[in-house]
């Protein structure tokens, strides 16, 4: 880090890139704490996410993330945060997103979330016919979206964990 100072981490991807277990190797690394913002949402609604978007819909799911991330940018305290996959599409989040700390983007191609979700269920957005196509296509809407939304891109089709982690290390000591 340069000058010792810290800033938060958060990993942002498309489903499947890894962000939850990469957040938990990496705040062994660094010691700091890791929060997944869907598991925060689940746990403030008392439902999982698959139920609230059964329930409530996608864009009430939408607005609890935003509402999160406004409550995460005015915190003071340095952590890690693995965010849904959905989050960077709205504007206003990836502007918290920044505000709140070093943005990495896991980047990941369609085939490897293809065979990491094949027997998912907890991911609403990709059940039924079709998933390959699913993927693709949110894959292609949300490209930019990442892009914009990220300080540094880690490809993480062919890498281990460590490997990532260790990525992500080297470029927040430089940061
Ligand atoms: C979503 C990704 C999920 C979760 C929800 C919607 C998305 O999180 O937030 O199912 O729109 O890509 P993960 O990326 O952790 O699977």
């Amino acid at each position: 880090m340069k000058d010792g100072h810290k800033k938060s981490i958060v990993l942002i991807g498309f489903m499947g890139s890894g962000k939850t277990t990469v957040g938990i190797k990496l705040s062994y690394k660094m010691r700091m704490v890791v929060e997944d913002t869907d598991k925060m949402i689940e746990c403030k609604k008392d439902m999982s996410i698959s139920d609230i978007f059964a329930s409530q819909g996608e864009s009430a799911f939408r607005d609890m993330e935003t509402e999160l991330l406004k409550e995460l940018s005015e915190k003071k305290t340095c952590n890690i945060y693995s965010v849904g996959g959905g989050t960077p599409i709205r504007e206003e989040n990836r502007a918290l997103l920044k505000k709140i700390g070093n943005v990495v983007f896991l980047r990941i191609k369609p085939e490897t979330v293809f065979k990491r979700l094949q027997n998912d269920t907890s991911r609403p957005l990709l059940q039924g016919d079709n998933p390959m196509e699913k993927i693709q296509n949110l894959m292609e809407q949300r490209k930019s979206y990442y892009e914009d939304a990220a300080d540094v891109i880690i490809d993480v089709d062919d890498k281990s964990t460590d490997e990532i982690v260790n990525e992500i290390v080297d470029y927040v000591e430089k940061h």
